[in-house]
């Protein structure tokens, strides 16, 4: 007997798993009914009304994303040394200062560094400034080949999980494509940026690496995930600009792709010195209406990642419509400071319309505060940006950053800093 029902079992087994599959849904027309939370309605039923109100309601929205899906950051309690690595004062056939800063995050006998790349362009005088983690190391976004390998984990392939790579040669200039460096300084900008693994290695060790290692806490259901830990390294990078005089920190521009844009997006709503925040194909927990399930869930972004949010974001697993807010109003927390959101027409995991969504609904909250707001209540056509103080284009292609999705931050940037080199 025993045997049949093993054997029944190793039958059925695998079907079992098969119909439990993740499929996503593609289908406008399989999109469920809901109701967004009202970003301009406080928890006890009142309207806001005024700035002070917003102020007010902005909090509580803040405090929930924080317990909810991002994770609290526990009180730092070390302190960050920086020092100059190195120095070549014309890198790009001479439109640039090139420099190399490590940042030694230190508390008691542990400590984690950080490396960051900054190009400066030599014709303007208080640049505005791109800062943006990349994906495999500082060195993949240039073929100059004495740019600093990352000494810390890297992915192999983009097989999380594999948790003894190091980085060599191979990777030098593989993401060129993605940092158009000669077209951003021409204009006039300047571009930091830090491979994210530095601050916290992409992989589900238990929080035993990365900057989680350098806090005292205990964790429980409210503690920060890897997203978290990557906006709180964007800000340790934004306190080393406002100590360096060759930097404007008042115009630092916060950006990401994918993964690194939702940590753009969480960095923009907790630190207001970022001017501007621009979240490139963010997605699921990031710019995407979660109430959509459309492309990538909720339920199967914490079961691939774990580790990304808090364990609180779990209980909201195919269980959207109980969440206590939805990403509109994370786009809504950066009011009033310009924020972009862009979408790519291939990248269907990333729910480009649920990303236009958020800036739908996260416009009332600008207007309530007598600006703008996103200007548009139809999706705009392939390529053509729409700009207010939200910003949003869908561009044609795949998942990625690319030349085209760059001119349209430059575009946006010198419209609200309204500088010229
Ligand atoms: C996966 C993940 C996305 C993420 C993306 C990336 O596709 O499911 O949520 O945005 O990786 O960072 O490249």
């Amino acid at each position: 007997m025993g045997k049949i029902v093993s054997f029944l079992l190793f039958l059925t087994l695998p079907l079992i798993s098969i119909a439990q599959q993740f499929v996503p849904n593609y289908d406008e027309a399989k999109v469920p009914t809901y109701k967004l939370p009202d970003p301009l309605i406080f928890k006890d039923g009142s309207a806001v009304k005024s700035k002070k109100d917003w102020s007010k309601r902005r909090g509580e929205i803040y405090h929930i994303f924080e317990k909810e899906v991002f994770g609290v950051v526990p009180e730092w309690k070390g302190f960050v040394r920086s020092t100059l690595v190195s120095l070549k004062e014309d890198e790009l056939d001479g439109i640039a200062k090139r420099k190399e800063v490590r940042l030694d995050l230190i508390n008691g006998d542990r400590r984690i560094s950080v490396m960051i790349l900054i190009y400066l362009p030599h014709k303007s005088k208080n640049a505005p400034i791109f800062l943006s983690y990349n994906f495999d190391g500082n060195h993949t976004i240039t073929t100059a080949s004495d740019v600093t390998l990352p000494d810390s984990w890297v992915s192999n392939s983009k097989e999380y999980g594999i948790t003894n790579n190091k980085a060599n040669e191979s990777g030098r200039g593989e993401a060129i494509s993605r940092w158009p460096l000669r077209d951003i300084i021409s204009r006039g900008f300047g571009v930091a940026t830090v491979y994210y693994g530095d601050v916290d290695p992409d992989f589900n060790d238990g929080f035993k690496n990365g900057v989680h290692r350098l806090f005292d806490s205990q964790r429980d259901s409210t503690s920060w995930g890897s997203i978290a830990a990557w906006a709180w390294g964007l800000s340790r990078v934004m306190d080393y600009f406002e100590t360096d005089k060759e930097i404007n920190s008042k115009r630092v521009i916060v950006m990401g792709h994918s993964r690194l844009g939702k940590a753009a997006l969480w960095a923009g709503a907790s630190d207001k010195r970022f001017a501007i925040t621009i979240s490139n194909n963010s997605g699921c927990g990031g710019a995407a209406i979660s109430r959509r399930k459309f492309g990538e869930t909720v339920g199967k972004i914490n079961s691939s990642f774990p580790y990304w949010f808090c364990d609180n974001f779990k209980k909201y697993n195919n269980n959207e419509d109980s969440m206590p807010i939805d990403q509109h109003e994370l786009i809504a927390l950066i009011a009033p400071r310009p924020v972009y959101v862009a979408s790519a027409a291939e990248d269907l995991w990333a729910d480009p319309k649920g990303e236009f969504l958020s800036c739908v609904n996260a416009s009332p909250v600008y207007k309530r505060l007598l600006m703008k707001g996103f200007p548009a209540k139809e999706m705009p056509a392939l390529n053509k940006p729409v700009f207010g103080n939200i910003s949003y284009h869908i561009r044609s292609g795949k998942h990625d950053i690319t030349l085209y999705d760059w001119q349209c931050y430059m575009d946006f940037a010198v419209h609200y800093f309204k500088f010229s080199k």
